[in-house]
């Protein structure tokens, strides 16, 4: 089969698309003809050599799929070959065909296309386990949603909204946050322009936010504290603003604050299996509905991988962005 590879860390010219062996279902898993697969922030950090696979994993990027089942390990139940199906993957999606455990499989309903299954799990799952499973928000709490013209951010956005939550967002650009006004936001911040914290008081009467869920990590770690209110949230997901950061820890006591931090793709089999069953009890209704969607910005054919990579890294999308095998 041929796979988008990283022959060696670097920039996005390096991905080369190549014949490399068809995996081989192991007992649980599906091997399936992939028609579309999500590109996400960490592809980027895994291109660049930050980002390894789990041991035992592919190592060929992908961390979502959509596609036709070909074949079934021993132990599969509820699928056969022909099936259309879609979930989370820990690596494997930049090919003509990936292995996906009938565990995490789910069923692409009727009128969804590959593209639109396929930039689905990566983000909702993540916004569900960091805003509600993890975060806690209630409705009629206030969250601030870091990069909010993301993929995970534009997903938590119309979660958050659905559940009566009152959302702010940051954004690096005017566009991205008229855009997220009409997924649902209530405000919109350009932290190129404007200052989260004061903002963030302004629009609420000087009490702060109930929970933050935030992707930047050490620049904005002291700033989010401060968005906080009185025994508020911090989730931290992502650390596109550096690892390293000095903390107040006396606003922590003061505040009476939590912060939790959470990463899917190391996680065992079993927890992501019950990521995927509150997914598929919370939102895949929800989902099915149209009352939310993956918002998808760019759709590239897998050979263009580097496009799509290079796209990603200029910081212009709004969305998610997607790669297609036809
Ligand atoms: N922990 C987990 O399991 C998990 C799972 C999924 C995703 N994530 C993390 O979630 C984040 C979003 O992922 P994604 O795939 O949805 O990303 P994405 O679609 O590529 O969006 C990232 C956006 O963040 C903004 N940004 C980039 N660098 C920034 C910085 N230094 N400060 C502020 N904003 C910045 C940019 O928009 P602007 O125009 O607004 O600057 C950029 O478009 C990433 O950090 C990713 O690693 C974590």
């Amino acid at each position: 089969m041929k796979a988008i590879v990283i022959p060696e860390f670097g920039d996005a010219e390096v991905l080369t698309l190549m014949d490399v062996p068809t995996p081989q279902p192991g007992p649980n898993e599906l091997l399936v003809n992939v028609r579309a697969t999500g590109v996400n922030r960490a592809d980027i950090l895994q291109r660049r050599g930050y980002y390894p696979p789990p041991p035992g994993e592919s190592e060929i990027m992908g961390l979502e799929i959509a596609g036709v089942v070909e074949a079934l390990g021993s132990n599969v139940e509820g699928f056969q070959k022909g099936d259309r199906v879609f979930g989370l993957v820990s690596g494997g999606g930049y090919a003509e065909q990936a292995l996906l455990d009938y565990r995490m499989a789910m069923t692409i309903p009727e009128p969804w296309d590959f593209p639109m299954a396929s930039a689905t799990p990566e983000v909702f799952f993540t916004a569900n386990e960091t805003l509600f499973t993890g975060g806690n928000l209630k409705e009629g709490e206030a969250v601030l949603i870091h990069a909010g013209g993301s993929g995970v951010g534009t997903a938590g956005t119309q979660m958050a909204h659905l559940m009566g939550a009152n959302v702010f967002v940051t954004a690096g650009s005017p566009q991205k946050i008229e855009q997220s006004l009409k997924l649902g936001s209530n405000a919109g911040i350009n932290y190129k322009t404007q200052d989260f914290v004061e903002e963030v008081k302004r629009q609420t009467r000087g009490q702060g936010v109930h929970l933050v869920l935030d992707f930047v990590g050490a620049a904005y770690l002291n700033r989010n504290l401060q968005a906080l209110q009185h025994q508020g949230r911090l989730a931290l997901v992502g650390l596109m603003g550096g690892t390293k950061a000095e903390l107040n820890l006396a606003v922590v006591i003061s505040k009476r604050l939590k912060l939790f931090g959470f990463i899917m793709r190391s996680l065992p089999i079993a927890d992501k299996i019950a990521i995927k069953r509150r997914f598929e009890e919370h939102w895949f209704p929800k989902l099915i509905h149209g009352q939310i969607r993956p918002i998808i910005d760019s759709v590239f054919p897998l050979e263009q991988a580097a496009e799509a990579h290079k796209y990603m890294e200029s910081n212009q999308h709004f969305g998610k962005i997607v790669l297609t095998i036809t």
